[in-house]
């Protein structure tokens, strides 16, 4: 068994543009690698058989892990049926990435354990097929990301940074959020702007999602008011939620019924995993 650790993102900031016609929505974000894993335990087998951590998990043909081997078998033409277990530490319906970290992971794990039939960009252009964030996993843990996430530009790791993910046990889908957006709750922000603006060492933390996740769940504007009344510098939801990072130096952050991870920003060398 080979283990591979499957790592969690956070958007340090997210903007929506526009909704298109296929109904996904044109997104321009910064995306980081945090250091809140999964575990991936992988071995090649005659037929293909994930087992998780977590009870009740679906582990059938729906599961992103489950389609990233059927995709890497289709683009490759290799009959791989391996033999998976994956230990699952990164909550869902978080915002976080974790069934497309998981995915981009397999996919990676597969091209390893098969002698490197794919590059990184075909691998990240299959991906992109499973899931709009999965690109994403598959560069080395800093992007711009636009189209619907999967259009990347990437970027030289960001300062060492750490950070909270304050997750409520509350979750939201992705597809319910990007469902509950107006147009008249986006900000107006120019992302390329904002991107130069924080290369340039003064990051300025929005996310275009937060109302209509406020929307869905006003449990959640609490929350953040809560973390923003504790003193951190920034407290800003991540993706589509229900998952906050706050930053600044402060003790661990005081939250009755929500799981609290310390972390960090996470960067993988050129050709190597995390
Ligand atoms: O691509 P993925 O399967 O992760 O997206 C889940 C759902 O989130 C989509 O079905 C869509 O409703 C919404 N979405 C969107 N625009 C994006 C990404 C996701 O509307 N850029």
């Amino acid at each position: 068994m080979l283990t591979f650790r499957s790592p969690a993102k956070v958007n340090l900031f997210l903007r929506i543009l526009r909704r298109r016609d296929d109904g996904y929505h044109e997104l321009a974000s910064l995306f980081q690698a945090i250091s809140l894993f999964d575990h991936l335990y992988i071995k090649l087998s005659d037929t293909l058989k994930l087992s998780t951590s977590i009870p009740g998990l679906p582990t059938d043909d729906t599961n992103l892990v489950s389609k990233a081997v059927r995709l890497f078998r289709h683009k490759t033409g290799l009959e791989v049926y391996p033999q998976i277990h994956l230990e699952k530490n990164i909550p869902m319906e978080a915002g976080l990435g974790g069934g497309s970290s998981n995915a981009a992971t397999t996919l990676w794990a597969l091209n390893e354990l098969t002698g490197h039939p794919a590059t990184t960009s075909e691998l990240c252009a299959w991906g992109a097929e499973i899931g709009s964030d999965v690109a994403f996993f598959l560069s080395q843990g800093t992007a711009y990301c636009t189209g619907r996430g999967e259009i990347l530009q990437s970027l030289d790791p960001l300062p060492s940074q750490s950070l909270w993910i304050i997750k409520p046990k509350v979750g939201l889908s992705t597809k319910e959020v990007y469902s509950r957006l107006h147009a008249s709750s986006l900000t107006q922000r120019n992302p390329q702007r904002a991107l130069e603006v924080f290369l340039a060492g003064k990051p300025d933390y929005f996310n275009d999602l937060e109302v209509a996740a406020f929307a869905a769940l006003p449990l959640l504007s609490n929350l953040k008011n809560h973390l923003v009344q504790q003193g951190f510098s920034n407290v800003l939801m991540s993706g589509s939620g229900t998952s906050f990072f706050c930053m600044g130096d402060h003790a661990t952050p005081s939250i009755d019924a929500a799981s609290i991870f310390p972390v960090n920003f996470v960067n993988r060398s050129d050709n190597s995993w995390y």
